[in-house]
Formats: C-alpha cells, sequence, structure tokens
C-alpha cells in the first residue's frame, strides 16, 4: 500500500538509460524528494523479457512485463519512458495520458509522430507530458522553447543534434578516417546503435528538428515536412577540399521560418570554420535558437548517453513531480504552410570528377551560366593521368535549390563527366 502523499513513479524500459535513471532515483530519492508534498517511490518497472540478468538491484517484486499493471496501478502517478521505438511506445503514453498519468520521456520518434495526439490527450485528462530528453540529451532545449524564450518570435534554429554522425564527422575530418572506419569507432564505443541506419541518414536529426521547430513556431511539423539527407556519401577529398576552401563539414538540422513559410531541413553542410558550429566537436550537440527580442542564443553540451540523458530525465520528473508547476502550452497555435526545399537559396559545393580535355571548364560554366548560377570558385586537382581524369570543385554564390539541381542534371548528361562525388549547401549564416 502506497503511504499519504507518496509519488508512486513508474518506468517502461530498463536499457542502459532505464538502468541509469532507476540506478540514480534508488539511490537518490530522499534528495531529490526534499522539494516535493511527499517522497518519490519507484513502484513498477516495465520490461519486455523478465528473465534477461541487469546490472541493476531493484527492490523485490517491482519489475513487470505486463503493461497494464503499470497503466492500471493507482499508486503510479508520474511514468517515465525509455523504451525507445514508436511502437508500442506510443499507445503506451497515450493510454497513460488518458488515465490522467503524467509522462516523462525520451523519445524523440514518438514526439516527432505523435506529439500533437499525446499533447491532446494530456490536455483532455490534466496530465502532464514532458519530453526534454527527447533532443539534445542532456541539453535543456525543449524548456527554453516551451518557457524562457517564449516572448520571442523564434526566427530560425541552426543545431547539430545528432552526436553519432558528429562524433563521425568529426574523426573524418581530424584524422582523415574514412566514413566505415569512422562509424566502426563509433559503434565500439557505443555511440551509434548496432543498426545506425536513423543516424547516419539523417533520420533522428529529423525526429529532433521536428520536435524543436512545432515548439518554436507553435505549428505541426512532422517528419515528412522535413527535408532529410544523411551523411554516407562524404568522402575524405570533401574534408580536404572543404579545409582548403576555410570549411568543415556537419550534419545540420535547420529549421527557419520564412515570410513563404516554415522550413525544415537535415543535410551535410559546409560550415565556415570560425562558425559557432564548426566548432562542436565530438558526440556534443549544439543549438542556436534566433528570437526577434533575445537574438542568437547557443545551447551547448553531451547530446547523447545515459547520464546526459538521466538528467534531463530525472529535470523533467522533478518538475512534473512539484505540485503547481506546469509548462507553458505546447500545443500548436497555428497550421503554417511548408516551404518547399526548391525554393532554398543558399550557396553550394559540388565535387565531380571530369575528362582532363580542353574546353571541359567552359562547358561546365555553361550549364551554370545557363540556370542563372553563379560560379564563386573553381579548385582542380588529383588528375590522374592513366585515365585522364580531374576532380573539380565548384564553390557558387547563393542560387536557388531549384536551378541548381537543373544544372546537376545537365552535368550529369555531360559526357566528359566520370562522377559526381558530392553535392553539398553551404550555410553561411
Ligand atoms: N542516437 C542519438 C545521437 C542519441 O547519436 O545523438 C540519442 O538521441
Amino acid at each position: 500500500m502506497a503511504k499519504k502523499n507518496e509519488i508512486g513513479i513508474g518506468l517502461l524500459g530498463l536499457g542502459v538509460v532505464g538502468s541509469k535513471i532507476a540506478g540514480h532515483l534508488l539511490q537518490c530519492i530522499e534528495t531529490l524528494s526534499l522539494n516535493l508534498d511527499g517522497p518519490m517511490v519507484l513502484r513498477r518497472v516495465l520490461v519486455r523479457n523478465m528473465k534477461i540478468p541487469r546490472s541493476i538491484s531493484l527492490p523485490d517484486g517491482i519489475l513487470t512485463d505486463d503493461f497494464s499493471v503499470v497503466l492500471n496501478d493507482p499508486d503510479i502517478h508520474i511514468v517515465v519512458e525509455v523504451m525507445g521505438g514508436e511502437i508500442p511506445a506510443a499507445d503506451y503514453l497515450n493510454q497513460l495520458l488518458k488515465k490522467g498519468k503524467s509522462v516523462v520521456t525520451a523519445n524523440k520518434e514518438v514526439m516527432a509522430k505523435h506529439g500533437p495526439l499525446l499533447m491532446a490527450a494530456a490536455a483532455h485528462s490534466g496530465a502532464e507530458l514532458r519530453f526534454e530528453a527527447s533532443v539534445g540529451g542532456g541539453v535543456p532545449i525543449v524548456g527554453p522553447l516551451q518557457n524562457d524564450l517564449l516572448a520571442n518570435e523564434i526566427i530560425s534554429i541552426r543545431a547539430i543534434i545528432n552526436g553519432t554522425t558528429n562524433f563521425i564527422l568529426t574523426k573524418m575530418a581530424k584524422e582523415k578516417m574514412e566514413f566505415t572506419s569512422a562509424l566502426a569507432e563509433a559503434q565500439s564505443l557505443g555511440y551509434a546503435e548496432p543498426d545506425p541506419t536513423d543516424d547516419v541518414e539523417g533520420i533522428d536529426a529529423a525526429y529532433k528538428i521536428a520536435i524543436l521547430a512545432s515548439l518554436a513556431f507553435h505549428t505541426e511539423v512532422s517528419p515528412k515536412n522535413v527535408y532529410t539527407e544523411g551523411i554516407t556519401a562524404l568522402q575524405a577529398e570533401d574534408f580536404e577540399f572543404a579545409h582548403e576552401l576555410g570549411y568543415e563539414i556537419k550534419l545540420l538540422a535547420i529549421a527557419e521560418r520564412t515570410q513563404d513559410g516554415v522550413q525544415a531541413r537535415v543535410h551535410p553542410a559546409l560550415v565556415h570554420r570560425e562558425s559557432m558550429l564548426a566548432k562542436v566537436e565530438g558526440a556534443y550537440n549544439a543549438v542556436e535558437v534566433y528570437g526577434d527580442l533575445a537574438g542568437p542564443v547557443v545551447f551547448h553540451g553531451l547530446g547523447a548517453g545515459p547520464a546526459p540523458t538521466t538528467s534531463s530525465l530525472i529535470g523533467d520528473l522533478l518538475a512534473v513531480a512539484r505540485s503547481g508547476e506546469h509548462p507553458a502550452p505546447s500545443r500548436p497555435r497555428a497550421k503554417l504552410p511548408f516551404k518547399p526545399m526548391v525554393d532554398l537559396e543558399t550557396q553550394y559545393y559540388l565535387r565531380v570528377s571530369i575528362a582532363d580535355q580542353s574546353g571541359v571548364l567552359s562547358q561546365i560554366a555553361q550549364v551554370f551560366g545557363e540556370s542563372d548560377i553563379s560560379i564563386a570558385a573553381v579548385t582542380q586537382k588529383d588528375v590522374d593521368n592513366q585515365q585522364g581524369t580531374a576532380q573539380l570543385v565548384i564553390t557558387t554564390h547563393p542560387a536557388r535549390e531549384s536551378a541548381m539541381q537543373t544544372a546537376l542534371k545537365a552535368i550529369k548528361e555531360m559526357s566528359v563527366l566520370k562522377k559526381v562525388h558530392n553535392l553539398l549547401r553551404v550555410e553561411t549564416v
């Protein structure tokens, strides 16, 4: 039987993050409960398989593999979800919120795809839904967008919000590693998942920028509205050329509010080596929010790992447990239009291999000219005398994405072209 005033906690998931949060709660529960109306008690932990040996010892009888035990326990008031994945987590959270139990989650996929539905369920039952840990690991960014920066019209968010890819890109840049070796190292250190698709294809970052853009612009941004490109096509040569031109290459997640609507995109981009984002290294994350009043505000810290994620989860848990404190409304206020990727205007970097013969440069220049794209610089190197090919890197002045795609198509059809290695965008702001 629960004692009066006790705040009952349920935990869904006991993987690396779940074990860290359970361990920290059990070890520090008295201190953590000091400013609450009553003590917190970890009442139930849901796992898929009860038979797996655990690294953590839990009080007898709290482990269960039956979700309904958590759902129907009247003495559980707040549930922390660290199962990850969409199914069955999204359905579990919906049921819990409908039943009036508050939820704290680290689940970016569920929040990005089902955030509006879950927020509606919470608003209907009066429960709270908090998700600081879903973006940026230990970096507070959801709370600041929901509260501290609320007076602002947010103009843009530029972020590095995937620690695995930032670790890989840092290795490729600093140690001249190829992508596959850098990925293998990220996996051996436990940064990347055994199946790293969501990280390296930009999907994880797309979930996170969808969450941030929804909060920043008070609208519904789904992952489907985010243009997404990963880092798998990048090669050591791209880093060499980028460095010669004064840039680093980063996987950026960008959300902007323009007169034509909201644009959200994830792709590798060249950023000037002196910029703040260029200096974010390893598994760190950084988010720059530009507000009309606050100007640029930067959040920087560890974006992944059990301890930073536990920091955000327990912060949210305590905020829910402190009665009377509610987050600012997160529900969308307006349905804003989306600005399609073809309307983007930015600078570009194109790396191609071409036949090393006279007249080739003028043919390429003609294609750019016909698409109304102004070339900023051309670099040629790595002439392969046997094959008779050379590598060209062309950078452009600001041009429209649609024009760039037309030029790229024409270049691909040129008989002198051997290979298009990479088309990257250059972020100058
Ligand atoms: N896979 C994520 C990353 C960690 O590498 O940033 C949690 O969101």
